[in-house]
């Protein structure tokens, strides 16, 4: 059976970490969705050449076929037909939703068309997308969907308050969705990471219990057969697992208190 992996967001470095850390069978097709093309080609080509033997080349050691396709997160009314367009050839087993948006809240706050694409990129874009792809996997009785949302989803800080809120309509939505499959043969994987140090933080102090694109890549790939592709447990994936105890702490901090908290 020749498995097909969809990446949205196929410059995401947490996305790509996962997908390499799938250790998917040669003959998989992994398309990397996105607006950069150059980008997703030099990523494909060094996610299909990350072996240590093997000749290089498009396709690569690895024996998987890399493609890219076009993808705007804020284009919702293209979702739909893209969608049908990447399943034209199969409905992909995998989905891995990883595109993501962190615009500095001062920023949004000064210009409210980024805070607007902000909410699309990181929450609408997601339901327009993920819908048509779980209606299709529905019709085939069989998918995985695997959602990025984040510890911010947990409860909003008054320096996040537009991407928690994106986050957490992304979160709410991801299990809701979860629920609606149940027992269809899809099924959805939800990645709460912490702080993850990499572009999108660059810049940023780290947080408590901060990880890596790696580490997120690794947890995933544990929750998913990697034969199948079919999630081993559904719920939630921490990353690290203490995040989850932390964020049970957070939830319980007095208002008065959260709102002093300095980041
Ligand atoms: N980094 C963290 O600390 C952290 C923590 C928790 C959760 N997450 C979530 O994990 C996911 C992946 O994050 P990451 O760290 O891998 O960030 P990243 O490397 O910056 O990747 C973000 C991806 O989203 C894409 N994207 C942004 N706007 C888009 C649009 N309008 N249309 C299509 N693609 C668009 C980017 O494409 P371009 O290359 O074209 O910009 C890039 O491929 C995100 O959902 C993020 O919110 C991240």
């Amino acid at each position: 059976m020749t498995l097909r992996v969809l990446l949205l967001g196929g410059t995401s470095e947490i996305g790509l970490a996962i997908v390499g850390a799938l250790r998917l069978p040669a003959g998989t097709q992994v398309i990397l969705a996105g607006r950069d093309t150059q980008r997703m080609e030099s990523a494909g080509k060094a996610l299909a050449d990350a072996s240590p033997s093997g000749p290089p080349g498009w396709g690569g050691p690895r024996g998987w076929s890399v493609s890219v396709a076009r993808y705007d997160a804020t284009d919702v009314a293209s979702h739909q037909a893209f969608a049908d367009s990447v399943s034209a050839e199969g409905v992909p087993d995998l989905v891995i939703a990883a595109t993501g948006l962190l615009i500095p809240q001062p920023l949004a706050a000064a210009d409210v068309p980024q805070a607007a694409s902000m909410i699309t990129t990181n929450f609408t874009g997601h339901v327009t997308t993920l819908l048509a792809f779980a209606a299709l996997m529905r019709a085939r009785g069989s998918g995985t969907i695997v959602v990025l949302s984040s510890v911010a989803a947990i409860r909003p800080r008054k320096f996040n308050s537009v991407y928690g809120a994106a986050k957490a309509g992304l979160d709410a939505f991801a299990r809701g969705l979860a629920d609606e499959l149940h027992g269809t043969g899809v099924s959805v994987l939800l990645v709460r990471p912490g702080f993850v140090a990499g572009r999108m933080t660059e810049g940023m102090a780290p947080a408590p219990l901060a990880t890596t694109p790696a580490a997120v890549g690794a947890a995933v790939a544990a929750a998913l057969d990697p034969a199948t592709l079919r999630a081993r447990r559904t719920g939630v994936v921490w990353v690290p697992v203490p995040l989850a105890g932390l964020a049970t702490v957070m939830r319980l901090i007095p208002r008065p208190l959260w709102r002093k908290l300095e980041r």
